[in-house]
C-alpha cells in the first residue's frame, strides 16, 4: 500500500476533479498516435471517476512545444481516441486555463469528461508558477495525479496544484509506485538488473542504488562501452563517455562482484543498419569498427545469470534495437523475461518497453512502466515531486 491517499479515500460524486494523466504520446506526421499505451492505461482511473458521478476534467502535457502554442502538438488526437475507448464523447477546451476553460468546467455534469488542451503551451506549466496552479486548480475541488510518466517533474500540473486543493493519487500512479516500490525496497531474491542504453551518465544513480539493493547487474548497450574502456580495452569507435571514465572505474572497483558485463560483441564499420557486421570478443574490436550490440556468447551468459531470478528489474536496450542486425541482443533479453516462471519481471519504460512490444512479448511479463524518465528517477531512489506533494494517508 502507497503512504499516499488515493482516489478511492474521497468523495467525487458531483465533484470536478482534476485528473493530470500523461497523455504524451507518439504521434505520426499525420498527427495519428502510433501508441496508446498511456491512454488505455489511465482508463481505470477515468472509468472509477466516471462511474462515481464526477465531473472529470483531464489534464495533461505532449511533446515539448516549449510554451508556445504549437498545433501539431495538440491534444485532440488523444481526446479522439479516449472517447473511441470509453464509447462516450470527450469535450475538448481551446486551451487549459482561462474564462472559457472555466466555463466549461462549470457547466460539466457528472459522468462527463472534458480534456484541457496541452499545458506546455503555457511556459507558466514547466516554471511551476504558482499562480498559473492555482488557476488551473480553480477549475476542480479536488486533484488526481495518475500521471506516474510525468512525477518526476515539478510542474504546475503534477506538482504546484496540489498545494490548492485535497490531492490523491490514481490507480496507475497507485499501481507503479506499488509495483517498482516492492521491487526496489522488498525484492524476493535473487534480484538481477539488467541495463542498457547509450549512456552511463544518465544511469550513474540507478547503478549506485541498484549495487545496494540487487544481487547482479547485467550490463549491455552503448553504456557497457564505458565500462569496457575504463578496464582499459581499446575498443575502436564504439560511443564512449570519456567524462564518465573516472566513475566506471570506481563502480568497477567497488561493485566488481555484481556488474557483469559482455565478453563478445557485434561490432559494424558504420553506424546503419547496412554496415558490415561480425561478432569479437571484447578485447579484439579492430580500430574503425564500433559495438552495435552484445555477442552470442553474452546472450547465454545473460541468460544463466537469469535462471532463477524472482526478481528482475529491466531498462534500456542491449544493442541499436532500431537497426535489425544489432537487435538480437535485446530481443533475445525480451524473450529470456518472458520465459521466467516465478518472477517479478519489470520493464522501465522508455526504449525498453518500446523493444518488449516490438517483440510482441509486453503481456508476457509482469509489469511495463509508462514512465521513461520517471522510472528511472525511481531507481535511483530519488522521491518524485509530483508523489510528495499528494496527501498522506
Ligand atoms: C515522458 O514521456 O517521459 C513524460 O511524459 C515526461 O515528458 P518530458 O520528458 O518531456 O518531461
Amino acid at each position: 500500500m502507497i503512504p499516499k491517499k488515493t482516489v478511492r479515500d474521497v468523495d467525487v460524486h458531483n465533484k470536478r476533479v482534476l485528473d493530470r494523466v500523461d497523455f504524451n504520446v507518439p504521434l505520426d506526421e499525420q498527427l495519428q498516435i502510433t501508441d496508446d499505451k498511456r491512454i488505455r492505461e489511465s482508463l481505470p482511473t477515468i472509468k472509477y471517476l466516471i462511474g462515481q458521478g464526477a465531473r472529470l476534467i483531464l489534464a495533461s502535457h505532449l511533446g515539448r512545444p516549449k510554451g508556445k502554442v504549437n498545433k501539431g502538438m495538440s491534444l485532440k488526437p488523444a481526446a479522439d481516441r479516449l472517447a473511441e475507448l470509453l464509447a462516450q464523447p470527450v469535450k475538448m477546451a481551446s486551451d487549459c486555463v482561462g474564462p472559457e476553460v472555466e466555463q466549461m468546467a462549470k457547466g460539466l455534469k457528472a459522468g462527463e469528461v472534458l480534456l484541457l488542451e496541452n499545458l506546455r503551451f503555457h511556459p507558466e506549466e514547466e516554471e511551476n508558477n504558482p499562480e498559473f496552479a492555482r488557476q488551473l486548480a480553480s477549475l476542480a475541488d479536488i486533484y488526481v495525479n495518475d500521471a506516474f510518466g510525468s512525477a518526476h517533474r515539478a510542474h504546475a500540473s503534477t506538482e504546484g496544484v496540489a498545494h490548492y486543493l485535497p490531492a490523491v493519487a490514481g490507480f496507475l500512479m497507485e499501481k507503479e509506485l506499488n509495483i517498482l516500490g516492492n521491487a526496489l525496497n522488498n525484492p524476493q531474491h535473487p534480484f538481477i538488473a539488467i541495463l542498457g542504453g547509450a549512456k552511463i551518465s544518465d544511469k550513474i544513480g540507478v547503478i549506485r542504488n541498484l549495487l545496494n539493493k540487487a544481487d547482479t547487474i547485467l550490463i549491455g548497450g552503448g553504456m557497457a562501452n564505458t565500462f569496457l574502456k575504463a578496464k582499459g580495452l581499446e575498443i575502436g569507435d564504439s560511443l564512449v563517455e570519456a567524462e564518465a571514465l573516472p566513475t566506471a572505474q570506481e563502480l568497477l572497483s567497488s561493485g566488481s562482484h555484481k556488474l557483469v558485463l559482455p565478453f563478445d560483441v557485434v561490432i559494424a564499420d558504420a553506424f546503419d543498419a547496412k554496415a558490415q557486421n561480425h561478432v569479437v570478443q571484447v578485447s579484439q574490436v579492430p580500430p574503425g569498427w564500433r559495438i552495435l550490440d552484445i555477442g552470442p556468447a553474452t546472450i547465454d551468459l545473460f541468460r544463466e545469470k537469469l535462471k532463477g531470478a524472482r526478481t528482475v528489474v529491466w531498462n534500456g536496450p542491449m544493442g541499436v534495437f532500431e537497426f535489425p542486425p544489432f537487435a538480437k541482443g535485446t530481443n533475445a533479453i525480451a524473450h529470456a523475461l518472458a520465459d521466467l516462471q516465478n518472477a517479478t519481471t519489470i520493464i522501465g519504460g522508455g526504449d525498453s518497453a518500446a523493444a518488449i512490444e516490438q517483440a510482441g512479448l509486453a503481456d508476457k511479463v509482469t509489469h511495463v512502466s509508462t514512465g521513461g524518465g520517471a522510472s528511472l528517477e525511481f531507481l535511483e531512489g530519488l522521491e518524485l515531486p509530483g508523489v510528495i506533494t499528494l496527501n498522506d494517508r
